[in-house]
């Protein structure tokens, strides 16, 4: 097989190396195009676009295989643990015991955050969206840790920025949401691991400590796993170019937290509930709703199903029906909403439209009930996800750094106006 491509432009002929990578996927290297031809590529929201080369995360939608670094997803999930995952997909390597107790020790010293964030949070209406809550939060912290903005600070800075960030978020998260039901703010505790911490900043109140059960502990464990990267999506895409600009750790962060809210992306798991939900209030007929799901004429489709990249089969939403399942048995909820979603799913899997177009539960249809289940309010769905997504944007963001990768500056071809001349106010 040929290392390059050929393109005839214009009657010349121009060779375009072809890059191929670990697992045998190819680009064109077109990164001298414009300079020898003149021309550049068109592709609009880059579904042909490799933006860099990453040893990060591989995944192939056709069939269904995702892996951190190399490791099977189902083998991480049901093995490792979050905090694990984040220091390999950081630092690139499964830590050993030592490395894993350190790298606990250094996020136990950083997860308190500054009392002055209260401040900032008071400044907030009590109802306001938490993403745009924990975005600010993130952005402040450039105020409080100013060497952040120094993009030439040495490796051992970023480091402890890197740490801040793991460290700082659940707690931010918790005290935005306890704000936000009018109650005090819990304080991390050494004694805890990262997971079940989280769990009791966000529930325990003065009156009544949360007890984490272990179950509900490794569902949200799950969950923070399978969202921990899925490569150049949207918001890590968004993280790696604000970064690329060499704005700080924190601001590219935030940015991130940003593009994840959208309903496109972060918020699909939202969509599963509020779909629930209408279909609950509407009656609770799931065939109505199957029927209108299938009906080309009507906009209505089923939340949760489907997916762009997993053609087959979405590995994470595999991993996170056997945990919904044992959480449901564990909590013996009683929900007419959960009811809805098993109909919904046992009909879907069996009805024809759906087994056809290979439009299987994915990975928001599971995580948005398990959450709805332990008592997640819906507008912190997002919010988890960028727990979750947090290493993985840490780890690209450190790549593209480290790969000395330039600014991202994408081009246009240009079709407004033509020169023509001002006309004054007067004359128009
Ligand atoms: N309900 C009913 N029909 C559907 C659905 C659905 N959820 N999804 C796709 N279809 C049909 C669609 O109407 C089309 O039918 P036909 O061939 O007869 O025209 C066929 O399946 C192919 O659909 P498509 O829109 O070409 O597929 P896509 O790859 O462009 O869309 C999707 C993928 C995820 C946007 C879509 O399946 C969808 O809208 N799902 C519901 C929303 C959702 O759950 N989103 C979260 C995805 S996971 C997010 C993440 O990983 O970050």
């Amino acid at each position: 097989m040929s290392d390059y491509a050929e393109l005839n432009l214009d009657g010349n002929s121009y060779q375009l190396p072809i890059i191929e990578g670990t697992e045998h996927e190819k680009g064109l290297d077109i990164s001298k195009l414009r300079a020898t031809t003149g021309h550049i590529t068109v592709d609009t929201g880059f579904k042909n676009t490799g933006s860099t080369q990453s040893s990060i995360t591989f995944l192939d939608g056709e069939k269904g295989i995702l892996r951190y670094r190399g490791y099977p997803i189902e083998q991480i999930a049901e093995k490792s643990s979050f905090l694990e995952v984040a220091y390999l997909l950081i630092y690139g390597q499964l830590p050993s015991q030592a490395e894993l107790d350190q790298f606990m020790t250094s996020i136990k010293e950083e997860w308190l955050v500054h009392e002055d964030i209260k401040t900032i949070l008071t400044g907030f209406p009590a109802d306001s969206h938490p993403m745009g809550v924990l975005s600010s939060l993130v952005t402040a912290q450039t105020a409080f840790f100013p060497e952040s903005l120094d993009p030439y600070r040495s490796a051992e800075k970023v480091n402890r920025t890197i740490i801040r960030l793991i460290a700082k978020m659940p707690t931010m998260v918790a005290w935005a949401y306890t704000r936000s039901k009018g109650r005090m703010s819990n304080y991390p505790n050494n004694e805890l691991g990262y997971v079940e911490n989280f769990l009791k900043m966000m529930f325990s109140t003065r009156a009544q400590e949360y007890e984490v059960d272990p179950i509900i502990k490794d569902a949200m464990d799950k969950i923070f796993i399978l969202h921990a990267d899925h490569e150049q999506n949207c918001s890590t895409s968004t993280v790696r170019i604000v970064g690329s600009s060499h704005a700080s750790l924190y601001a590219s962060i935030a940015a991130g937290v940003n593009a994840l809210w959208g309903p496109l992306h972060g918020g699909a798991n939202q969509k599963v509930i509020e779909m629930l939900s209408h279909i609950e209030e509407n009656g609770g007929d799931v065939g109505k709703f199957i029927d209108k799901a299938k009906d080309s004429d009507d906009p209505f489709r089923l939340m949760g199903f489907g997916h762009r990249v997993y053609k087959n089969f979405d590995p994470r939403a595999t991993i996170l029906k056997k945990s919904a399942d044992q959480v449901f048995e564990k909590l013996q909820i009683d929900d007419p909403m959960l009811d809805i979603a098993k109909h919904l799913e046992d009909v879907a899997l069996k009805d024809e439209y759906f087994v056809k177009r290979k439009l299987y539960p994915n990975v928001d249809f599971y995580s948005g009930i398990i959450m709805k289940a332990i008592g997640i309010p819906i507008e912190m769905f997002p919010v988890m996800f960028s727990i979750g997504r947090l290493p993985g944007w840490i780890a690209q963001w450190k790549e593209m750094r480290e790969h000395q990768e330039p600014i991202g500056r994408p081009r246009q071809i240009y079709v407004g106006a033509t020169e023509r001349d001002y006309v004054p106010l007067d004359k128009r």
